[in-house]
């Protein structure tokens, strides 16, 4: 890329969002989720085998408008009728809960992470359609960006680690996190810097300075999620060693990453290729492969034909991989 050249995320080019106004030079955007009927997968049941990887999914997904199935985790009266909150943020009478964002429309690189990206969208459907498997869950957001991944995991978890890289963008997901407190309540939220590069070491400063006791409780995560990280081979690799680690210690657990496939055409291929997709399939052997010392690490594609909780142009390039850690016979 030339320098000073933007990159845009497509999201805001589909019906997903309503602009309401601008703040400086960022826009803020209100999400709603609907809150539908669906029948609740277990995750496990779900997963599709790591060699199935063209997985024919259309593309097309029926938004399906019914709204009898509320995440476990939100507030129901004695006849199971949500309970609405009519203020701010919260839950109308058609049982939708409405995240407000700020974000960039367009970005340099190094600040993409202002921007809302569609695997982060297909993260938070699929958080929304397993709830009760965060219910209560301690979570770790790597690479958060504005922190809808985090706000979503806020509705259902008990703690949630919002983690990404520079002032910037992490003031941005601390606003966000701020300005929809009414529908995370339950959940207590830290902002705090952790650079892959830089591994799991004190680092940051000021309000989200990453402390001994914040690795400490980093570590006892048993959720970690990750949307749209995927784009940068350097920053894969660093992201794949933060990872190895984060799974090689404390509780097994899962890492659910939501990526978009980015498909270039290529002179030297002539061909259409995705070279970050393939170097992040590298590094999910390789980490399988490698695991640690009384550990297995496993890594499979779950299937992404899941309702859509949230409006957007859910394409087949959009995917969900997990990472398991297991202790064998523990
Ligand atoms: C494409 S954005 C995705 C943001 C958000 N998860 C989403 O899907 O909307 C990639 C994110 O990775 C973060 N990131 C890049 N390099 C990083 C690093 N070395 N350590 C931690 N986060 C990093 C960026 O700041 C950015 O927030």
């Amino acid at each position: 890329m030339e320098p000073g050249e933007k990159v845009l995320s497509d999201v805001h080019l589909y019906h997903t969002c309503e602009c309401l106004s601008t703040k400086e030079s960022n826009s803020v955007t209100r999400f709603v989720i609907k809150l539908q009927s669906s029948d609740t997968d277990e995750i496990g049941d779900n997963a599709v085998s790591a060699d199935q990887d063209s997985v024919d999914n259309t593309g097309h997904r029926e938004v399906i408008t019914e709204t009898q199935h509320i995440p476990s985790c939100l507030e129901v009266d004695e006849d199971g009728d949500l309970i609405l909150q009519r203020d701010g943020n919260s839950f109308n009478s058609e049982d939708t809960a409405v995240i407000t964002l700020e974000h960039s429309l367009a970005t340099e690189l190094q600040d993409v992470g202002e921007q809302v990206w569609a695997g982060a969208l297909l993260l938070c459907d699929f958080l929304l359609h397993h709830e009760t498997d965060f219910c209560q869950k301690s979570v770790l957001d790597l690479g958060a960006g504005t922190g809808l991944t985090t706000i979503v995991a806020a509705m259902l978890a008990k703690t949630v680690y919002c983690t990404d890289v520079g002032e910037s963008v992490l003031r941005m997901a601390h606003h966000n996190v701020e300005i929809n407190a009414d529908l995370t309540s339950n959940c207590h939220v830290v902002v705090r810097e952790l650079d892959w590069c830089k591994g799991l070491h004190v680092q940051g400063k000021g309000n989200f300075r990453l402390s001994e006791v914040d690795i400490t409780d980093i570590l006892q995560a048993e959720v970690i999620i990750a949307a749209d990280v995927i784009y940068d081979d350097d920053l894969t690799d660093a992201l794949f060693k933060t990872i190895h680690l984060l799974l090689s210690k404390g509780p097994p657990k899962t890492v659910y990453m939501g990526l978009e496939k980015r498909l270039v055409f290529t002179l030297s291929d002539l061909d259409v290729v995705c070279p970050a997709y393939t170097h992040f399939y590298e590094g999910l052997v390789r980490l399988q492969q490698l695991g640690c010392e009384g550990r297995q690490f496993h890594y499979f594609r779950l299937d992404e034909d899941l309702p859509m909780y949230l409006n957007y142009n859910r394409t087949k390039q959009l995917e969900i991989w997990a990472i398991q850690s297991v202790i064998p016979n523990g």
